[in-house]
């Protein structure tokens, strides 16, 4: 008896996996538990059974009948939920419009130029935008306490080293990676560092406290000026898809002897002047030079074998320039007006 009902049990149970429609299971409910159904059948029978028996396969059988119609009534629910689901959809509303994301600008041109360096045999590389004194100022030649400091208003970290110095900075330029790179790969090198940097500065049209920038170094035997303006053509063609021209001023930068300004003919204006190029007919495009032999050396690289040239691109004013922006303080506005229009 005990295994007729544990049979019976587990041949319902088999069912009701099956069932995925309220007719099957009104089918399988009559079959097994209707007033002629298979358990009922059994259940009717109990009363044959001697008292003793009568005790333990009764109590057993309630429950199994218990367990029978939870698991009725649970597919009861699946099946009615399911069906109420569907009867929601009204297959005739328009669907939902899933909107395509889209690049940042800053992201669009920073792409490019990685892609235009990476042809040229160029590393990209990346650096800690909270970095060392050292890094961001002594090993470009900017000592302590030296005028030079004064060009770059900086946020200190309000903590002291162990020697009582405040040492760390959100760095003020890509250049910090400058040396870092000399002391990972030593010379020949080629590489470009995107990335944020950081200013104290005065906020207004043309000035932000967190901008990006592009630093570029190449290291090798008797790379000199001519390398950097191929280099510097070759990347104007590429972003501005076409010939621009340019001019070399000279600049002063620590880290860089001799310094230059490039600057490259106003997009805009071809040369006649504007409005953009302050009726100048140029635009200052990025600072430049001939790596400075205390970096080299501050990088373990031998000034007498090898130079180097390097740029600090302003990525941020680059894209300015490409798109007409007017106002840099768009960049980190996060309004969406202006970022929806890339
Ligand atoms: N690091 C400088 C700045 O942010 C820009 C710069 C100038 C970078 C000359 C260079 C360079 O690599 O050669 O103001």
């Amino acid at each position: 008896m005990k295994d007729k009902l544990a049979n019976l049990k587990k041949e319902i149970l088999d069912y009701l996996k099956e069932v995925k429609d309220d007719q099957v299971l009104r089918e399988l409910e009559i079959k097994y538990l209707g007033r002629k159904g298979k358990f009922t059948e059994v259940l009717r029978n109990l009363k044959n059974l001697d008292a003793n028996e009568k005790k333990e396969i009764g109590q057993l059988a309630n429950e199994i009948k218990k367990e029978i119609l939870d698991k009725f009534k649970e597919v009861k629910n699946i099946i009615s939920g399911e069906n109420n689901q569907n009867k929601n959809i009204d297959v005739t509303l328009p669907g939902k419009k899933i909107k395509a994301g889209h690049l940042n600008p800053l992201t669009i041109i920073q792409n490019e130029l990685e892609d235009l360096f990476i042809a040229m045999g160029f590393m990209v590389l990346d650096g800690p935008e909270l970095e060392s004194d050292y890094y961001n100022f002594e090993a470009v030649n900017i000592p302590k306490n030296h005028p030079a400091r004064d060009m770059q208003d900086t946020f200190y970290i309000d903590k002291k080293n162990k020697a009582g110095e405040y040492d760390l900075v959100m760095r003020t330029h890509t250049s910090s990676v400058q040396v870092r790179a000399m002391q990972k790969y030593g010379a020949p090198l080629r590489c470009v560092v995107p990335g944020r940097v950081f200013r104290c500065e005065a906020i207004d049209a043309s000035h932000e406290h967190t901008f990006d920038q592009m630093e570029g170094l190449m290291v090798g035997e008797k790379i000199s000026l001519v390398n950097l303006i191929a280099v510097m053509k070759e990347l104007l063609k590429g972003i501005f898809k076409k010939e621009v021209e340019v001019r070399v001023r000279p600049g002063y930068f620590p880290f860089v002897e001799p310094g230059i300004e490039l600057d490259i003919k106003c997009t805009l204006c071809e040369g006649k002047g504007c409005p953009a190029c302050k009726n100048s007919g140029w635009l200052e495009l990025m600072p430049a030079g001939l790596v400075h032999p205390k970096v080299l050396e501050y990088g373990g690289i031998d000034p007498q074998k090898y130079s180097g040239f390097a740029f600090g691109l302003g990525l941020t004013r680059l894209v300015m320039m490409k798109y007409g922006i007017n106002d840099i303080r768009l960049f980190n506005s996060g309004d969406l007006r202006f970022l929806e229009q890339f």
